[in-house]
């Protein structure tokens, strides 16, 4: 029993030494701060010690950051990369240093996948078939002239909810995408690009849908839609990704159709995976999978509810 004691003592100890670095893209969104709001909470749990550091949407921000991580001999570094281009070189560095690196809710692409440990982030090209599929079954065979607000240019969910919503509607071409563009991910941009997609397309009457990459630009385009005397959600139907709480608030007034969840606890599975490789030395799947489902507003209210508990 004393040996037992001891090991688990020791373990305790251990964790309690742990320092990880973690470069955040910014505060784009009500997903993104409350990623690092939950990621703060996954961290406290396990007794690890977290510096986060704020990149405001720049690469050459987290570049930085992670540079500063490795002088500073941190245990592990988690990066969200802003976009999927451009590591190689700063991730280089971590291997030297011996550092693992753990990406969370977005991909990179690199030649070398031993650049970095494990990702962990959901299937970003299934999230944009859900949506598609959701819309193609609502509209059953109606033609349907679709606006579409990307994510951050360059980021792998941005890339990649756009190819599977396109798969998905592929498969009905009386749905079409008639206009695109970048709302960067923010309620601000979601809402001046929908308000030019609504000028530009016959006041918004030749719009029957908008499908956006995340729920702080549908926010946006319900604004955008209201005001121009339009009535989102029936006029224009509403679909985009992450479940946010304003969502399904939206939901429930009727703003809004659809969302696909993403989760915020990136970090938890995350922070498992490297207390694994260190104390075990369990190698981690390259490609830690989160869930992802289909929320649609006869489960808003409760959806609402336990979002606002989780301390979103
Ligand atoms: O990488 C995840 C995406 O980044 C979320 O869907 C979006 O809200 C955030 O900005």
């Amino acid at each position: 029993v004393a040996m037992t004691v001891s090991t688990v003592l020791c373990g305790v100890a251990q964790a309690q030494s742990l320092t990880v670095g973690f470069s955040q893209i910014g505060s784009e969104s009500g997903w993104r701060s409350a990623e690092t709001k939950v990621s703060k909470q996954e961290a406290e749990k396990r007794n690890i010690t977290l510096k986060i550091a704020d990149a405001q949407q720049k690469q050459e921000n987290q570049i930085k950051a992670v540079r500063s991580f490795i002088a500073q001999g941190v245990d592990a570094i988690f990066i969200a990369p802003v976009v999927a281009t451009g590591w190689a070189p700063v991730l280089q560095e971590a291997k030297e240093a011996k550092i693992p690196v753990f990406l969370l809710d977005r991909t990179i692409d690199v030649n070398d996948p031993s650049l970095y440990t494990a990702a962990i982030a959901s299937d970003s090209v299934y999230e944009g078939k859900v949506a598609g599929d959701w819309l193609v079954k609502t509209m059953a065979g109606k033609p349907c002239n679709v606006v579409e607000l990307q994510g951050t240019v360059g980021s792998s969910v941005a890339i990649n909810r756009k190819k599977g919503f396109a798969e998905a509607i592929a498969a009905a071409p009386q749905v079409k995408i008639i206009r695109s563009q970048s709302g960067d991910f923010t309620r601000s941009k979601g809402k001046e690009v929908m308000e030019s997609f609504i000028k530009a397309e016959q006041n918004g009457k030749n719009i029957c849908a908008v499908y956006a990459h995340n729920d702080d630009m549908a926010i946006g385009a319900i604004q955008a839609i209201k005001e121009a005397g339009l009535k989102p959600g029936s006029q224009i139907k509403v679909v985009s990704i992450d479940g946010v709480p304003d969502i399904f608030k939206a939901m429930m007034n009727g703003d809004a159709n659809a969302t696909v969840e993403l989760t915020p606890n990136m970090a938890g599975p995350a922070f498992d995976a490297f207390l694994a490789l260190k104390k075990e030395g369990k190698q981690p799947k390259k490609f830690i999978q989160t869930e992802s489902r289909l929320l649609l507003p006869d489960t808003a209210k409760q959806e609402y509810e336990s979002k606002k508990n989780l301390g979103y």
